[in-house]
């Protein structure tokens, strides 16, 4: 299909060069794609900027979009090298359109379409979201449609039902926070470096679950939605409570607590308390996304689950996820433990699977927008 955009002799396959700058990760990757097979990766590279703004205790955009800007030609030669392809090889170049940061999102449809239009070839924007949806194709087990996806990042938590690519359907979401902000969130207030997530699994392992009762907002809903705002100040107080009770010299406030928004003296608490607060912090969360899955799985009848997104790479998820799944004769599907989070084969994966399947036509305008805020259901066809 796209074999007609270049004239000369035809190639049978097509080769996608694909970028990721959504937010704090600059991704970069080669897909190659043939009619009729999954598309596969060649090679992809990834920088991860958490160092620079962990002294920050979350992401700053200018400094994210300054970064993106060092890293993606030098990642980009790297990708290409290992790929064993050149760029006159590459026929279509995707970029992450949105949604995410404008300023770094900026800077990978900038690169990606001022290279496009100087190799005359055309340009495709993939929306960051069916990325991380499609990014299990990537894997060496890759799941069939139609199945039920948990799509959990930092920004969403959705349940789908996915019939096929661009067949989208929203079957509930988070109303207020999503689950790997609730993580991010209660790291922050345990004293944890950002990203949370992974530390706060981390602490959890050294933890007793069952140590604190906190609450599961909607989990008997009867509907598929969820909510995890109420989740992250039950945690607040209930850090509040740990170091008010604890003998005396835990208060000591330091400054550092204060800007990082961690809850004073939470630190001086023994291991196993803030372990505690962390094993039954992630029961919490977890306990919501496995009953609102399996509730999902229940009523569409699906017997494939698929799990997308950074929240995707907690063990303890992944462990409950394929107990409950195997109960019900339900394969689950994972991305690969390094492409849970943000990568831009993911990017490149999408872009080749929307090509293939005919649903979009890359484009030779070069005139490129972003999205920041932009809905998987918009890009239709439900
Ligand atoms: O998908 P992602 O890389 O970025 C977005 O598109 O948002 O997801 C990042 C989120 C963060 O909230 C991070 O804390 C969380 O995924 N995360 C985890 C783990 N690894 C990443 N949460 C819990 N356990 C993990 N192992
Ligand atoms: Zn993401």
């Amino acid at each position: 299909m796209m074999n007609d955009l270049k004239n000369q002799d035809a190639p049978k396959t097509t080769l996608v060069l694909g970028f990721e700058s959504s937010c704090d990760e600059t991704g970069v990757a080669l897909v190659e794609m043939s009619q009729g097979q999954t598309p596969q990766l060649l090679a992809h590279a990834l920088h991860s900027q958490i160092e620079m703004h962990q002294a920050y205790g979350g992401v700053v955009p200018e400094l994210a979009s300054r970064d993106h800007i060092r890293r993606v030609l030098p990642l980009t030669k790297e990708v290409l090298a290992n790929g064993g392809r050149s760029l006159s090889q590459v026929d279509v170049i995707a970029f992450t359109q949105g949604p995410g940061l404008a300023g770094a999102l900026l800077v990978g449809a900038g690169v990606a379409c001022s290279m496009a239009a100087a190799l005359k070839i055309p340009v495709l924007g993939v929306h960051h979201l069916e990325g991380h949806l499609l990014s299990s194709f990537l894997s060496a087990d890759p799941p069939e449609f139609p199945f039920v996806a948990l799509l959990v990042s930092g920004g969403h938590t959705q349940l789908m039902r996915v019939d096929g690519v661009g067949h989208y359907v929203l079957l509930g979401e988070s109303i207020d926070a999503a689950a790997g902000e609730a993580f991010d969130k209660s790291a922050k207030l345990m004293g944890l470096s950002y990203p949370g997530g992974p530390a706060l699994a981390a602490l959890a392992e050294q933890g007793d679950a069952k140590a604190f009762a906190l609450p599961r907002p909607l989990l008997h809903s009867g509907n598929l939605d969820f909510s995890f705002a109420g989740l992250k100040t039950a945690v607040l107080v209930q850090s509040q409570k740990m170091v008010a009770n604890a003998p005396s010299g835990n208060s000591t406030v330091r400054s550092e607590n204060l800007a990082s928004g961690a809850t004073p003296g939470f630190e001086n608490l023994p291991l196993q308390e803030r372990a505690n607060l962390a094993a039954s912090t992630q029961a919490a969360i977890t306990d919501i996304l496995v009953k609102k899955t399996l509730t999902a799985l229940n009523e569409s009848g699906l017997k494939r689950l698929v799990v997308a997104g950074g929240v995707g790479a907690n063990q303890s998820l992944r462990l409950q996820l394929n107990a409950q799944c195997a109960l019900r004769g339900v394969r689950v599907h994972y991305p690969e433990l390094h492409l849970c989070t943000d990568n831009g084969a993911m990017i490149a994966m999408a872009a080749a699977m929307r090509l293939q399947s005919g649903l979009q036509k890359a484009s030779s305008d070069y005139a490129f927008n972003v999205k920041p805020r932009w809905s998987l259901q918009s890009l239709g066809l439900n």
